[in-house]
């Protein structure tokens, strides 16, 4: 692996390596269930999911919260921008897993010393796992939020190259999984319905990644305001264009490149993969879609819409059917 050339990160680029490679060795595709929810072996433990659970807050502490696939690692790169007021060196220069690292992984965040202030640290966790002295602390979460369909076909595809992750299966067999929340940190519904509980709070932010696609000016200036650290125009300016799906795919410091692939073996597939809304429909058969839709409709009753909801207004597919999909059945 080929770490940041600049000094002062590489010796913490060591630590993060030699993480990294022992890492690698204990990964076997094998899940364990800590509190009823599957987590896979190597990454995480019991130990480390208690960790983070009575891990100390402090009020200046930012956290990302997101389901898997959401779009933590655009929200992580738009989150670094910010705390740099527009100035790239930080994006350029450390990976990202090191500038908002884990709460619940092995040697995750809470673990880490000499962490800088404000600390900006991502999760995964449920509600209920989460971090409970941030509950009476005045820390922020931002929570993004993306739609599911979206989720599935993203996990589908990243499933295949993590090694961490239980071989997905069928495109049929994965669905159901995911809908029955037998997927690494359980149910999708469980995950959203529990965090938008915390709506209206003041140090609560919901997000989704539709909006961001919609008009990502407008959200990082809404990020802004959560975080009271207003922007002029001209770092604003900075922090969109850094953070598009082109500019992050060209970063080797945000593209995950700097894994080796006994990791993330991205020779199968890129992680920033499409980065498109609704690539689903490109995806889903219609008995797939009606499926989805009964159990969606199920366990969202009673919850305010969603981007997603408004079906004529979702952002369109991809028209470019990939080279993928010309020789596979719809699937997600
Ligand atoms: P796709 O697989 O649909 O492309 P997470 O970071 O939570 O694992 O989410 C990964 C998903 O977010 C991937 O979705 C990835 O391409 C997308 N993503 C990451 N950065 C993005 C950006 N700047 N713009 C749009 N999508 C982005």
């Amino acid at each position: 692996m080929d770490g940041p050339a600049e000094p002062q990160t590489r010796a913490l680029w060591d630590v993060y390596e030699n993480n990294i490679l022992e890492i690698s060795q204990n990964l076997s595709g094998e899940y364990f269930r800590y509190k009823g929810l599957p987590f896979p072996v190597g990454i995480y433990s019991p130990e480390s999911l208690s960790i983070a659970e009575n891990a100390d807050v402090q009020d200046d502490d930012i956290f990302i919260v997101t389901y898997p696939k959401s779009g933590t690692t655009w929200m992580i790169e738009i989150l670094s921008l910010i705390l740099k007021d527009g100035d790239t060196s930080w994006v350029h220069s450390v990976p990202i897993w090191e500038r908002a690292p884990w709460c619940e992984i092995i040697m995750g965040a809470f673990s880490l010393p000499d962490q800088p202030n404000p600390r900006l640290m991502s999760s995964h966790l449920p509600i209920q796992l989460f971090t409970k002295a941030f509950f009476n602390s005045k820390a922020k979460v931002i929570y993004m939020a993306r739609n599911p369909r979206d989720v599935v076909v993203s996990l589908y595809h990243y499933s295949k190259i993590a090694v961490q992750l239980k071989d997905p299966g069928t495109p049929d067999q994965f669905l159901q999984n995911f809908l029955k929340g037998e997927v690494q940190f359980g149910s999708w519904f469980d995950h959203i319905k529990g965090w938008i509980r915390m709506q209206g709070k003041e140090n609560f932010l919901f997000i989704t990644y539709e909006e961001l696609q919609q008009d990502l000016r407008r959200s990082v200036q809404r990020i802004c305001q959560f975080l009271g650290r207003p922007l002029g125009e001209e770092a604003l300016g900075s922090v969109v264009a850094h953070s598009t799906f082109g500019a992050m795919k060209a970063n080797a410091m945000s593209n995950y490149t700097l894994l080796p692939p006994t990791v993330l073996d991205q020779r199968q597939g890129a992680f920033l993969r499409k980065g498109v809304c609704g690539d689903w429909k490109n995806h889903f058969t219609v008995a797939q879609s009606e499926a989805f839709d009964r159990v969606y409709r199920e366990q969202m009753r009673g919850l305010p819409t969603f981007p997603w909801d408004a079906a004529p207004e979702d952002p369109s597919p991809d028209p470019s059917p990939s080279p993928a999909q010309a020789s596979e059945p719809p699937h997600p």
